[in-house]
């Protein structure tokens, strides 16, 4: 699991680093928020978890992972699509942004209890 986490962080790297490229080019930063937490969430977190399973297998290869790679990889994608949306002006997507945030504090909290529960120093 830590190799999949690892390879679809560098994609939200580029992502996020690509819309940093474009508000800087335009001039315009009204998706900073959407550049931070892509970089945030989708690089530097699922990267930093990435090298936590790569480091404890034992928590690495277990179904709390799995099921934490797809809620976030979901929930990060349609919560910052949603968002988007929202600062651009369409009102109609904030109920996404929310359901799509609270998908991924539910993928983050399935993270942290793979962590307090299987995280064991080696013997
Ligand atoms: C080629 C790389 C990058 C470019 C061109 C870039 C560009 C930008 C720009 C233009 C802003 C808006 C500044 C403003 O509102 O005055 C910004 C804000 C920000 N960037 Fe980047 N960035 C890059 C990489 C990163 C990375 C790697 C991270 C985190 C891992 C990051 C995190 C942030 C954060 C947290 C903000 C503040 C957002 C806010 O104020 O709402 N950036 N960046
Ligand atoms: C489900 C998870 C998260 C939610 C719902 C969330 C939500 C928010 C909200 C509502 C804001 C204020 C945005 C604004 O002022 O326009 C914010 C700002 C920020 N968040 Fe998050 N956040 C999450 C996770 C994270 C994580 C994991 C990090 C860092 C690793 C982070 C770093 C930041 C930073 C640096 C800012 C300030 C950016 C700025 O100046 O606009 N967030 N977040």
């Amino acid at each position: 699991m830590g190799v999949r986490f690892l390879k679809i962080a560098v994609v939200y790297l580029m992502l996020g680093t690509l819309l940093g490229l474009y508000m800087g080019g335009t001039e315009k930063f009204v998706l900073a928020p959407v550049h931070a937490h892509l970089l945030l969430l989708g690089w530097a977190s699922l990267a930093l978890a990435g090298l936590i399973y790569h480091l404890h297998p034992a928590a690495g290869e277990t179904r709390l992972a799995r099921i934490h790679f797809w809620l976030h990889n979901i929930a990060l994608p349609v919560s910052m699509a949603a968002l988007a949306l929202l600062l651009s002006g369409t009102v109609a997507a904030g109920p996404f942004v929310g359901i799509g945030s609270t998908a991924m504090f539910a993928g983050l909290v399935l993270f942290g209890v793979n962590v307090l529960v299987n995280v064991r120093a080696p013997a």
